[in-house]
């Protein structure tokens, strides 16, 4: 053979191994921060999509699913914009997901319209995010949806002034709102709004200006990790338990995975959320158990990862149901419809909104043995989020 038919012959020969590949394989892109402070986002969502992937096989519909993981390195729109862009075009994936931060699930919404690309929400909470695309549905929570409950669990409980504590950007400012709607219901009062800034937060000027302020309790919503074991800190050193300052919060300031090393600093703290790593049934079990299997070292699973295993649950289920053809639109059909039995309880997805309607639980810091947990007692079923 001459040597042009020779590339033409390799070339058609690599073309035809790249499509049979491609058509073998549903591609998942999952964006997320693997690395910098809040690397845990990342690494809670690969845990439970591992967790889910271990239970479950790596193949649906005779097609195997392949994961593609990108690192955006923290709240940084332009690198998860760029990190979707790159998904979409270069690597043709079928599905965008994962989203632990609000900054990153909005910059990529745009782009999800535009390519008509599936987009699961694992965890970016801010209320809006599902109305910036019609390719978005979400498996998490929303902040009012888990805030609003807090307010009605303490207008019961005879709290009537409240000092709030948010992260300054969209879930902060969502739980703000929310949490005051909902107790000015009841009668009760927010008699200081405060709000930190969601990169390297300095709590303690503002836990003085809490205790100062003598409320019966500060309600706080600050994202998951390093933020709450500071926060707490900061409130048990200045004395404001002492002082008969509760904490109220949303479960992102009790997080299952950093509940541990938080110690006994946290035991008392009343919470609302959509999952404890304690709730009792037998698909919790299953997840817990699939997600050490999975997951060596990988400590105690938290919400981010629950999200990310009901997400791929719903994936699983569009390529099932679409018998491994992904088209956008009969996607989102199938995703607006998904019910499952998740590890936190009953979900579905409201197929006017695209948004996840749950149970809220509201829990308490307890010592189950040697360990600290989030324990549930008492809870709000079939919660929507209240301005949806
Ligand atoms: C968000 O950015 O949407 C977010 C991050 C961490 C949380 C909750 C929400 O714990």
């Amino acid at each position: 053979m001459k040597n042009v038919a020779k590339f033409a012959a390799l070339a058609a020969l690599t073309l035809t191994v790249q499509m049979a590949w491609a058509q073998d394989t549903i591609k998942v892109g999952v964006i997320a921060a693997f690395s910098g402070p809040f690397a845990d986002y990342g690494k809670q969502m690969e845990g439970g999509i591992k967790a889910y992937m271990s239970q479950y096989g790596d193949t649906v519909a005779g097609k195997k699913i392949q994961i593609i993981l990108k690192d955006t390195t923290g709240p940084s729109p332009e690198i998860a914009k760029r990190l979707a862009q790159e998904l979409v075009v270069r690597d043709k994936v079928d599905f965008l997901a994962g989203f632990g931060l609000t900054p990153e699930a909005m910059a990529v919404a745009p782009i999800a319209q535009q390519a008509k690309k599936p987009m699961i929400v694992m965890n970016a909470a801010t209320s809006a995010v599902t109305t910036k695309s019609d390719y978005i549905a979400r498996f998490s929570m929303t902040l009012p949806q888990i805030s609003a409950p807090m307010a009605t669990w303490a207008v019961k409980n005879k709290i009537k002034n409240v000092v709030t504590l948010v992260a300054d950007y969209g879930p902060g400012i969502d739980a703000e709102a929310a949490f005051k709607a909902e107790l000015v219901k009841g009668g009760g009062t927010v008699t200081e709004a405060i709000r930190v800034p969601l990169r390297n937060p300095e709590f303690a000027p503002f836990i003085q200006r809490i205790k100062d302020a003598k409320p019966d309790a500060v309600f706080v919503f600050v994202p998951a990790g390093e933020q709450s074991i500071a926060f707490m800190k900061g409130y048990r050193e200045r004395g404001l338990a002492e002082a008969g300052i509760k904490v109220i919060a949303t479960g992102d300031l009790t997080d299952d995975h950093v509940l541990p090393a938080m110690g006994d600093a946290t035991l008392g703290v009343i919470t609302t959320f959509h999952y404890s790593a304690a709730h009792k049934s037998p698909e919790n079990a299953a997840f817990l158990k699939s997600f050490a299997a999975a997951n060596p070292g990988g400590g105690r699973p938290n919400f981010m990862a629950v999200g990310a295993y009901d997400g791929m649950a719903a994936i699983y289920e569009v390529v099932r149901k679409l018998n491994g053809k992904i088209d956008g639109d009969q996607a989102m059909a199938v995703l607006k419809n998904i019910k499952l039995n998740s590890p936190r309880g009953p979900i579905a997805i409201d197929p006017a909104t695209r948004d996840i309607v749950q149970t809220v639980y509201v829990r308490k810091v307890e010592k189950i043995g040697n360990e600290i947990y989030n324990v549930e007692f008492d809870q709000f079923t079939n919660m929507k989020d209240p301005g949806k």
